[in-house]
């Protein structure tokens, strides 16, 4: 047998979520990275932002849910404390987002939550695949939002430009779960081939 064929390849996917939906989605992808045979470990960054090292990985998945605008404090926190480690590995970065939920303002939503943080921590290459996953709105009468948050929701849902369609009263969920499973197989894909591209030498090495 052949030292690649021999190695396992071990892919961390970290994340961040307010409601649970990007933790889903996580979940999903390790599920199918794992049944591509890769070792993956799945770590929620709001519990556990003290990853010792990430120099045993061969790839790199994050994930944030999008809250006002914005990626998740932690998971910022984890690209710019990574950010040279980052450049050197194939990463997978993806977000949930409201406004990727509507066709009209995903390319929007592609464009302000990964573009411009790929673009301001100087990770954009070719072996760096993203992707904004449509997210949920949970109105339900079972739902964690609090009065505010449902406002805020409502609000943000009520202006022009974010493209939310929100049912009162509804659990709304804008996932596509066939893209995220592509999407996580396009990742397998991605880190294979980079595999390939390594010198046998260099496998053996880091297999001693
Ligand atoms: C209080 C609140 C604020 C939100 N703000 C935005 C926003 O500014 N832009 C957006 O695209 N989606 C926004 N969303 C929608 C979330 O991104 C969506 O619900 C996503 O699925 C959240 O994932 P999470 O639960 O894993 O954090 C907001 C949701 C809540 C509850």
């Amino acid at each position: 047998m052949k030292l690649r064929e021999m190695k396992k390849i071990h892919v961390l996917v970290a994340y961040t979520s307010n409601f649970g939906s990007t933790s889903e989605i996580a979940n999903e992808i390790a599920d199918v990275l794992r049944q591509e045979e890769l070792v993956v470990d799945l770590i929620d960054l709001k519990s556990n932002s003290d990853i010792s090292s990430l120099m045993k990985y061969d790839g790199i998945i994050l994930g944030s849910g999008i809250r006002m605008a914005s990626w998740n404090e932690e998971a910022l926190n984890f690209i710019k404390i990574n950010k040279e480690l980052l450049k050197e590995k194939p990463l997978g970065v993806f977000i949930s987002s409201g406004e990727a939920s509507n066709p009209d303002t995903y390319e929007k939503a592609k464009e302000k939550y990964l573009y411009r943080i790929l673009d301001e921590f100087q990770l954009m290459r070719p072996e760096v695949i993203y992707e904004a996953f449509g997210g949920v709105f949970d109105f339900s009468s079972s739902s964690n939002y609090s009065f505010l948050e449902k406002k805020i929701l409502q609000r943000i849902a009520d202006s022009s430009s974010s493209g939310f369609v929100v049912n009162d009263g509804k659990l709304n969920d804008f996932r596509n779960w066939q893209l995220i499973r592509e999407w996580a197989t396009a990742f397998a894909d991605l880190i294979n081939s980079s595999r390939l591209k390594e010198p046998i030498q260099s496998q053996s090495e880091s297999q001693v």
